[in-house]
């Protein structure tokens, strides 16, 4: 019986559709492209020679959903359709709030509908707010500092509830810290709509020439060398992450979060170094004043995944930076690059 994957175009979802293709799952695809190419899903399919069911759709569209539910005996959904970027957010909250926060309803909803009661739910090291100290485990304090981060705070809650109140309900929370790097074949990987706002995606940028330079913000922070701190993550060790809830959800009920982090932490200045390492490149960077929002450090402690899921990240920095500049030098304009070239064979 196949997995729904909603948001399955994105950039952890196209990663994680190539792991449970690679092992053996049948997946079925919902995304509305809203931020998202049909491209990457074409590549999920050369990577793997596997074939699936794409659905151009939203999660608010009721009778879409309910289709794919009827047409469909899926036995188990993976939940990563949402909006992600923090400064939008602070634009559009109620676009952010009825994407991210009704469109998890409208699809627990349809779930319960058709008796469909395991989830496993892409929520964010965001919802930690500022941390009293690092690492961080999944006990902390819960708290928001944006309406993209209340946002997924809020699924959390609804879905912590919708646990309380029908108890066969069997509910993975997945909190990621900083996913970076690509797929090995550079064929798949990040490929943020404009100008990209987190780091990874901005250094390979400067890198290949798109932008002039990095702004590293703030170097006043209470970490070695001053610059913010994060546990960034190989996207391919989180996407196994997916595989790993979802055979603990399959044997258990109830909800339960997991980090998804290295339990690693490294400087902005580490990652420059690392990448200019990895790629041979230059990089090109000013220190400039904090980013509003920001905090100084944000690691994992990754212990209870380890221990409950039998998952740990083992893809190291190193790897992270080469995949990340592999996917930008094979694809300098991201999935737009086969459109366009289209284009210009028909021209
Ligand atoms: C950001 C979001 C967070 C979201 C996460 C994943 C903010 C405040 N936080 O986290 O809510 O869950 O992305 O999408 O936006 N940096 C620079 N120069 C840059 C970009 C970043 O120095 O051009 C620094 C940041 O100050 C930070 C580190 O690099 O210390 C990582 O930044 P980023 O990749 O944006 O991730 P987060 O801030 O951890």
């Amino acid at each position: 019986m196949p997995i729904l994957v909603t948001g399955g175009a994105g950039y952890i979802g196209s990663h994680t559709c190539v792991e449970l293709l690679n092992a053996g799952y049948e997946i079925i695809v919902v995304d509305n492209f809203s931020n998202s190419k049909p491209e990457a899903l074409k590549r999920v399919g050369e990577l793997t020679g596997k074939r699936f069911i794409s659905y151009r759709a939203d999660l608010l569209d009721r009778e879409e959903l309910e289709f794919i539910f009827t047409r469909h005996r899926i036995e188990a959904v993976i939940h990563f359709a949402g909006f992600k970027a923090v400064g939008e957010s602070v634009r559009m909250p109620l676009e952010y709030y009825m994407n991210n926060v009704a469109g998890t309803i409208a699809l627990c909803q349809a779930m319960a509908k058709f008796g469909i009661k395991k989830l496993v739910f892409s929520s964010s090291a965001t919802v930690y707010g500022v941390p009293e100290k690092v690492p961080i485990s999944e006990d902390f304090p819960l708290s928001a500092m944006n309406p993209y981060g209340r946002s997924k705070l809020m699924i959390e809650d609804i879905l912590r509830d919708l646990a309380v109140s029908d108890t066969e309900w069997s509910i993975g929370i997945l909190r990621y810290f900083n996913p970076i790097g690509a797929h090995k074949s550079g064929r798949i990987g990040e490929d943020p709509n404009g100008v990209p706002n987190n780091l990874m995606p901005y250094i390979t940028q400067v890198a290949a020439g798109k932008l002039n330079r990095l702004s590293v913000f703030g170097d006043d922070y209470d970490t070695p060398d001053g610059t913010g701190v994060r546990d960034y993550i190989h996207v391919v060790d989180l996407a196994k992450g997916h595989l790993k809830a979802l055979e603990k959800i399959f044997s258990s009920t109830g909800v339960e979060a997991y980090n998804l982090g290295t339990g690693r932490g490294y400087s902005v200045l580490e990652m420059i170094a690392a990448f200019i390492e990895a790629s041979g490149m230059e990089l090109p960077y000013t220190i400039v004043g904090r980013r509003p929002g920001d905090v100084g450090a944000c690691f994992a402690d990754p212990t209870k995944a380890g221990n409950e899921l039998g998952w740990t990240a083992d893809k190291g920095i190193a790897e992270m930076c080469e995949d990340a500049w592999r996917w930008q030098a094979n694809n300098p304009n991201g999935y737009e690059e086969e459109s366009i070239r289209m284009e210009q064979v028909r021209s």
